[in-house]
């Protein structure tokens, strides 16, 4: 059996969601984001310990979720995160114990699947690396400075990333060590398995797996999940 570890980033602020608290801790049907998050990930096989990264001022209410959540025989923790997503991850890394793989899924995407989730698990056990994401659906455009259109890179070889990105325990310490060292601030996980020069495998998810980003994004949530209850 591999073993998993989930770390759950949710130490952000919610800047452009632009709501009175940290968006993982808004209620949909009664429920904090982050709680339904961590639903998704509970009848995985082999989870053995998860990690939420939060601000301080919410380290309580990550604590009450885990003890209501999730069974006993799963080694929980609520840690402080950082500045950046990558330094809460950082310091969730810290707190890891054994496991096979290290699966890092944004607090705020409700919505991810566990087909989805065991297909990326499979994947990186195989690869080392993998994460889910969808083809981009829209044409992306790279502009410059005064924002006139640079390029216009081929949409065919376009995906938008998204979480759960998963990874072999050591290539992801070892990758954010890295990071850390050369002061580097990547956008995902993967991108700093890239940069050791390690393959990452793209595997195709759904567009069902959104992260709760703008104000329409947390009122289709709304929808979805009283559609779902
Ligand atoms: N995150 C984190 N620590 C940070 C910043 C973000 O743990 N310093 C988490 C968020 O809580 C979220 C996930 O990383 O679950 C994805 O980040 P994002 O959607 O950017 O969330 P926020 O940073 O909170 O939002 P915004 O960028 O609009 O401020
Ligand atoms: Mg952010």
């Amino acid at each position: 059996m591999t073993t998993k570890a989930l770390i759950i980033p949710a130490a952000g602020s919610g800047t452009r969601l632009g709501e009175q608290i940290p968006k993982s801790f808004i209620k949909l049907s009664g429920c904090p984001i982050l709680a339904h998050t961590l639903r998704r990930f509970l009848p995985l096989k082999g989870l053995v310990q998860i990690i939420i990264a939060t601000s301080e001022d919410f380290l309580s209410e990550a604590r009450q979720i885990l003890k209501t959540e999730a069974p006993e025989s799963i080694k929980t923790s609520a840690i402080a995160g950082g500045k950046e997503r990558q330094h809460s991850i950082g310091n969730a890394l810290n707190e890891l114990l054994e496991a096979d793989l290290v699966i890092i899924h944004d607090a705020v995407r409700p919505f991810v699947k566990l087909n989805h989730i065991d297909a990326c698990c499979k994947a990186a056990s195989e690869t080392g690396a993998a994460l889910l994401g969808v083809p981009a659906k829209n044409t992306i455009k790279e502009i410059d400075d005064e924002h006139f259109i640079r390029r216009t890179p081929d949409r065919e070889s376009l995906w938008q990333a998204q979480t759960p990105q998963v990874f072999k325990k050591q290539l992801i310490v070892e990758a954010y060590r890295q990071a850390m060292n050369e002061n580097y601030i990547g956008t995902d996980d993967a991108s700093l398995v890239e940069k050791l020069g390690q393959k990452v495998k793209m595997i195709k998810g759904d567009p069902s797996n959104f992260k709760i980003t703008y104000p329409v994004d947390l009122q289709l949530a709304r929808l979805l999940i009283e559609e779902q209850e």
